[in-house]
C-alpha cells in the first residue's frame, strides 16, 4: 500500500497548540498581527493570501491587508513597506510575491524588518541555513516538508534526496536544510538535462516547479521505494488544480506520496502561523 503522506493529521493538532499560545498572549494584552502588502491582482496570490487571513482569524490572529494597484511607485512602495516594518502593533509581516515589473529590481525580501520576516526569506535567515544552523524564522514550504518528513518517520540521514527548482522559496533552503540533516541532495531545475536520471537516483524526489503533471511514471521507479513530494500547485488544461507530479498515474508504483491539493500547502500556512506566534512571543518577552 502506498503511503499518502496528507498535511491534516499534523494541522490538526497543531492549530489546536497555536490557538492555546494565541489565547496566553491574548491575556497578556497581546494580539498577534500579521500584515501583507500586496501590489497589483495577481489571482493566485488573492487567493494564497486570503487562505492565510482565515487562517489568522481561525487561530485568533489579527490580519491586516495592504492592496496597492499593479502601477504603485516605488516610492509609495518603499515608505509602506517601512511603515509596516516600524509599526509596533504588528508582529511578522510581508509582501506577497510577486510584485509588477517596476518593482522587480528592490530586493523586496531583504527590505522586511529581521524581526518580522515570518516568511524567512531574509539574510538572517538564509545565513543561519547556511552556516548549518536552523534559521528562528525558517522559510515556510521548508519548514512545512520537514514537518511532513518527521511525522512520518522518513529517514534523512544518508538518503539521496532530488529537489526541483531553485527557488528563494522552496529549492534553495529545502536543499540547504536537508544537507544539515545528512542527506546527499541534488539540485535540479528547468535546465537540467536527463531529469529521469537524477529522480530515478534517488531516496526522495522533492518538486517544485508549477507545471501540471511534469513529472510522469518514467521519471520513478516501479518498486515502491521512492518517497516523493510534490510542492507545484497549478491548474491543467481543463481547469483542475494538479500538481508538478501526475498523481493518479504514478500512485502505485512508489512508497509515499503527498496528494495536491492537501499535502504540502496547508503545512506552509500553518508553518507561517507559527513563525507569527514565535515572533509575537519573542517581542512580548522583549528579546
Ligand atoms: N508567493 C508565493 N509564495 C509566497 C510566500 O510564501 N511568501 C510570499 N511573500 N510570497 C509568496
Amino acid at each position: 500500500m502506498t503511503t499518502i503522506l496528507s498535511a491534516q493529521p499534523i494541522v490538526g493538532p497543531k492549530t489546536a497548540i497555536l490557538k492555546e499560545k494565541a489565547q496566553r498572549l491574548k491575556a497578556l494584552g497581546i494580539i498577534p498581527k500579521m500584515r501583507v502588502i500586496i501590489v497589483g491582482e495577481n489571482p493566485a496570490s488573492l487567493v494564497y493570501v486570503n487562505i492565510k487571513e482565515k487562517t489568522c482569524k481561525k487561530i485568533g490572529c489579527d490580519f491586516e491587508l495592504l492592496r496597492l494597484p499593479e502601477d504603485v511607485t516605488r516610492e509609495l512602495f518603499l515608505s509602506e513597506v517601512q511603515k509596516m516594518n516600524e509599526d509596533p502593533s504588528v508582529h511578522g509581516c510581508f509582501v506577497q510575491l510577486p510584485v509588477p515589473p517596476q518593482l522587480r529590481d528592490i530586493d523586496v525580501t531583504s527590505l522586511i524588518a529581521a524581526q518580522k520576516d515570518i516568511d524567512g526569506f531574509g539574510v538572517q535567515s538564509i545565513v543561519d541555513m547556511y552556516k548549518g544552523k536552523d534559521p528562528f524564522f525558517m522559510p515556510c514550504t521548508p519548514k512545512g516538508i520537514l514537518e511532513l518528513i518527521k511525522n512520518n518517520d522518513i529517514e534523512l540521514s544518508g538518503k539521496n534526496v532530488t529537489v526541483i527548482g531553485r527557488s528563494l522559496i522552496v529549492g534553495k533552503p529545502i536543499s540547504l536544510l536537508l544537507q544539515n540533516r545528512g542527506a546527499t541532495v541534488t539540485m535540479c531545475h528547468s535546465q537540467t538535462k536527463n531529469l529521469e536520471e537524477h529522480t530515478r537516483n534517488s531516496d526522495i524526489i522533492i518538486s517544485a516547479v508549477g507545471s501540471p503533471k511534469f513529472l510522469k511514471q518514467t521519471h520513478f521507479k516501479d518498486n515502491k521505494s521512492q518517497v516523493l513530494i510534490d510542492v507545484g500547485i497549478s491548474r491543467d488544461q481543463s481547469g483542475m488544480l494538479a500538481g508538478d507530479i501526475d498523481f493518479e498515474k504514478v500512485k502505485d508504483q512508489v512508497k509515499a506520496i503527498t496528494p495536491v491539493p492537501g499535502g504540502i500547502g496547508p503545512l506552509t500556512v500553518i508553518s507561517l502561523m507559527e513563525n507569527l506566534i514565535n515572533a509575537a512571543e519573542k517581542i512580548s518577552k522583549g528579546k
